[in-house]
């Protein structure tokens, strides 16, 4: 009998042990599997900026022409062609998903806002699904105006919570989880990519991920990890630095906050915007990709796939169609625009036209190529003697062709990394 009860115990923890094993191993392996994201697959079409503004509220009469012809590069005056090519590109492509890092209207003008959503249907009823971002010139926006002749009225601008509703369909009607106190959320995008669209432009935190923003942020994070998913991040205010003129007022301001966590959890890459110009940046495994704006030369958009390991990233300029004229050579002239404050100074300074132009020119080729993310013939004009000329009269942008001359011979145009 006692050798009976001997045995059975030895069989009852002989069981144990074995059930013992056995969780430990399940837990082991749902931990590991935890930790190990899918392989992003996906296929992307990458725009920012582009600042569209309704005929409805603009007659595109003296005013609104002066209000560009300041110093602003944008091509505005036919952004309906410039749009409307640009969203037919994108449906006779075919990609799975478009995503707008923000400042999709001129000036946050609730009307804008409607008429590039109806715009943006179009693009969803083609099975390509649209996701957008609120940007600085999209909510809360204290000069969104009517435009009509020499004049203008002011008018509502879009706030944090009507841009969730006008854009209900792109992003927040079907996402994994919308953060209440911002227009940021998380959307499954397939059964390997999740997208995080980072809202940075709050009425209580401009160009700051919220601290709330940023409590629901690590909740998706952590989530998608537990689920094995790869992060793909977007927001409209740049995570990195790209410029140090573009700083204050372009870096989030919890940059290294954010970008902590993102690495934390595995994201690699996020899509931004808001500068103007193409460039992109890495530091401690994560990179930055700022998007020109979709408006301004030489109006261009980035075409993203994954597959395997890498991500290959590579930009198309738009055809716009629907004018008469070339369109990259009026885009290329709106860009001289910026020169303007420079030709006024000369002009204080009693500098003479033939002296003038060739530096003002000289200025507009800078930019062209900045902006476009094309730096590969920068040195080209650095060893010119007009280049001499310009950084010898005082007040020129000295500091800014210094800082951008660090990039000469790169193209931003195109990158590969590396998704592990
Ligand atoms: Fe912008």
């Amino acid at each position: 009998m006692k050798n009976n009860i001997s045995l059975k115990n030895a069989v009852l923890i002989v069981i144990v042990v074995v059930l013992i094993l056995a969780a430990a191993w399940y837990l082991r392996s749902l931990k590991k599997g935890a930790k190990e994201s899918a392989a992003p697959r996906f296929d992307a079409v990458v725009a920012s900026d582009i600042h569209f503004i309704s005929p409805d509220i603009n007659d595109k009469g003296e005013m609104f022409q002066r209000l560009l012809s300041g110093r602003d590069a944008k091509t505005s005056l036919y952004c309906e062609e410039l749009t409307d090519s640009f969203l037919n590109e994108v449906i006779e492509r075919k990609p799975e998903v478009l995503i707008l890092t923000g400042d999709l209207a001129f000036n946050g003008a609730l009307q804008s806002h409607k008429d590039l959503a109806g715009r943006l249907k179009k693009v969803e009823d083609a099975g390509i699904t649209v996701l957008v971002l609120p940007g600085n010139h999209d909510v809360y926006c204290g000069n969104a105006a009517i435009f009509h002749g020499d004049s203008y009225d002011l008018t509502e601008s879009a706030t944090s919570e009507s841009f969730k509703e006008i854009y209900a369909d792109f992003g927040y009607n079907e996402a994994l989880s919308v953060d209440e106190m911002s227009a940021s959320y998380m959307y499954d995008l397939n059964e390997t990519t999740r997208v995080l669209m980072l809202d940075a432009n709050t009425a209580e935190h401009p160009c700051e991920i919220a601290p709330s923003t940023l409590k629901w942020m690590k909740r998706q994070l952590k989530r998608a990890k537990n689920d094995g998913k790869y992060i793909l991040a977007g927001i409209h205010q740049n995570l990195l630095v790209h410029n140090e003129m573009f700083v204050n007022g372009y870096v989030i301001s919890n940059s290294d906050e954010v970008a902590a966590q993102l690495r934390k959890y595995g994201v690699k890459l996020t899509l931004t915007g808001h500068m103007h110009n193409q460039n992109f940046v890495t530091l401690d495994g994560i990179s930055d990709l700022a998007s020109s704006a979709l408006s301004v030369y030489p109006c261009q958009y980035g075409i993203l796939k994954a597959e395997g390991t890498t991500i290959e990233y590579e930009t198309a300029e738009v055809n716009v169609k629907g004018v008469d004229f070339d369109f990259k050579e009026f885009a290329s002239r709106c860009m001289d625009r910026m020169s303007n404050p420079q030709r006024e100074r000369f002009i204080e300074d009693g500098m003479d036209e033939e002296t003038m132009e060739p530096l003002l020119k000289l200025f507009g080729d800078v930019n062209r190529m900045y902006f476009s993310g094309d730096m590969t013939h920068f040195d080209d004009l650095l060893n010119t003697d007009i280049m001499s000329e310009y950084l010898s009269v005082e007040g020129n942008h000295n500091m800014y062709i210094d800082l951008i001359a660090k990039e000469s011979g790169k193209d931003f145009r195109r990158f590969t990394i590396d998704t592990k």
